[in-house]
């Protein structure tokens, strides 16, 4: 793929790849877009940044065929062009990865990415070995290394998403679009993704990256695109705004400063986990957490501590191990009896786990707790929505009715919803797994408040996450996880940056 770095016009000015203008979508009640713009250039990584609900996903549908827009101008190499179906925009070169891929799992890593098109040899067969060769010798232009014969199913996200990154060059891609592609990797591999797609930006590549995280904006990116309630603030070269301005113009309104977590005095042992182990996922795992206190529990992707956590609450089974709840044994594989002991857990994958993507907000938000909101039997409506109402409130939820759906919302504003739902069974323990995750900056303070006001309430509080500044500002005691054992304990007074990295990894950390 040969393409100048910036296509020229004339000599003077760049012509953008791709030009969306005067855009305005909307689904029902709610206007996503409104007067939305874009523009991106050949060898250049664009940032797309915007509070949850902003329209950022929204965007990039319509670049990707999926959403047709109600009005407005798409524009490709200075031609208007019309997308009728993700197809149509494969085929003109716009390549979008999802945050999570869907390869078919039952096909090869080749096979996924030559699917349709595979090449073949005589009789029509597929050449399976010229299939792996094509699919080596991308991957080794992407300096990765991934066995293109194994089966697909069983990758991690981030080899997933490098095996689409791979199609959509082999597709000729000149435009390729990440929708929060690091929300669910590791740093090692983020990095790795950052140097692919740096790369293929390098070689000409029009890029297009939506992160709630700056500092993977700062370090992809030369432009950056501020949107608010679905219309267009402002595009700057990066290196003119500072990250200060730039989240300004995001919430429209002063930040709350970061949030500060309460002194609470521990109380009794809540949470009792004991020589808990699985077999290849985690082993001998014990911990305590008192009521009142939020014990992190930090380390790699993949060091076993979401897996602990369902562990701990019944979703998966477990070979050995008791978990005690205010002294009482729960019984192994029952997420039924951990919820009637007062064990609430907010799972990482809400997808999957958290929500009920038909039912409604309203529904989503209260269905833990319907039974004490019922009285003689059935549900007291007032009360559920007043309930509902006041926790999108708090969370700064963007919705249009209670009713709709809450697979409607964008991922951020889900993750409010399963945020929601949990905290207000008003739990003994609280299990959060990634609790700010997808959330933008603007609420990600009041998760913390919202986190730090049951803890002063006396709710024990084990917290995954994976962010250090989250674990080390609302952590009393963080236990490090490394391949499926605990290895260490650190006081919060003791929880370094570097204490936290060196304990996860085994190596001092870099300076
Ligand atoms: N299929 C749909 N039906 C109804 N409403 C939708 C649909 N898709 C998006 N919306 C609404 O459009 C608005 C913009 O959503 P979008 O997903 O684009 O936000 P986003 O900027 O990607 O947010 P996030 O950071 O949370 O991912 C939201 O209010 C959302 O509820
Ligand atoms: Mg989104």
């Amino acid at each position: 793929m040969v393409v100048s770095p910036r296509t020229q016009v004339n000599d003077s000015v760049p012509r953008p790849v791709v030009t969306l203008r005067g855009v305005w979508k909307s689904f029902g009640a709610v206007a996503a877009l409104r007067d939305a713009r874009l523009d991106l250039f050949g060898g250049e990584a664009h940032a797309l940044v915007g509070e949850n609900g902003a329209g950022k996903s929204t965007l990039i549908k319509i670049l990707a065929g999926v959403h047709r827009p109600d009005a407005g101008v798409l524009e490709l190499d200075g031609r208007p062009v019309e997308f009728h179906s993700p197809s149509e925009a494969r085929a003109a070169g716009l390549a979008v990865i999802y945050q999570e891929p869907a390869l078919f799992p039952d096909l090869t890593v080749a096979e996924n990415l030559f699917v349709g098109r595979q090449p073949r040899g005589r009789f029509g067969r597929i050449d399976e070995a010229a299939m792996n060769g094509e699919a080596r010798e991308l991957f080794r232009r992407l300096a990765v290394e991934i066995d293109p014969a194994r089966p697909a199913r069983g990758m991690s996200i981030a080899d997933q998403q490098i095996v689409e990154i791979a199609k959509a060059i082999s597709l000729d891609a000149r435009v390729l679009i990440m929708d929060e592609p690091t929300a669910a990797l590791s740093g090692v591999e983020v990095e790795r993704l950052f140097v692919v797609a740096r790369a293929l930006r390098d070689e000409g590549t029009a890029v297009l990256f939506i992160s709630h995280r700056f500092s993977e904006v700062e370090a992809l990116c030369q432009r950056v695109t501020v949107m608010r309630d679905g219309a267009h603030v402002s595009t700057d070269l990066l290196a003119d705004v500072s990250i200060d301005q730039i989240v300004r113009r995001m919430v429209g309104r002063e930040l709350d400063a970061l949030f500060v977590k309460q002194e609470v005095e521990p109380g009794e042992v809540v949470l009792e986990v004991e020589g808990l182990s699985r077999a290849g996922v985690y082993q001998d795992v014990s911990f305590q957490v008192r009521g009142g206190e939020i014990v992190a529990l930090a380390g790699l992707v993949g060091a076993g501590r979401s897996e602990v956590a369902q562990g701990v609450f019944g979703v998966d089974s477990r070979d050995g191990g008791t978990v005690r709840v205010a002294g009482r044994v729960l019984p192994a594989g029952s997420p039924r009896a951990a919820m009637a002991a007062g064990v609430a857990l907010v799972p990482e994958d809400r997808r999957q786990q958290g929500l009920v993507l038909d039912l409604s907000i309203l529904r989503n938000t209260t269905l833990p707790r319907a039974r004490g909101l019922s009285r003689f039997g059935f549900l007291t409506g007032g009360a559920e929505r007043r309930e509902a109402r006041e926790w999108t409130r708090r969370l700064r939820t963007k919705y249009g009715d209670l009713g709709d759906p809450v697979g409607t919302l964008s991922g951020g504003n889900q993750q409010k919803v399963v945020l929601a739902k949990w905290l207000s069974t008003r739990p003994k323990v609280l299990i959060v797994d990634e609790p700010t995750r997808g959330i933008d900056i603007g609420t990600k303070a009041e998760v913390h408040r919202l986190m730090s006001e049951l803890a002063a309430e006396g709710v024990a509080i084990l917290m995954i996450s994976s962010e250090l500044p989250e674990v080390l500002g609302m952590a009393d005691r963080v236990l490090v996880m490394r391949e499926g054992r605990l290895v260490a304990e650190l006081p919060r007074a003791e929880a370094t940056e570097e204490a936290v990295i060196f304990a996860a990894t085994g190596q001092e950390a870099a300076a």
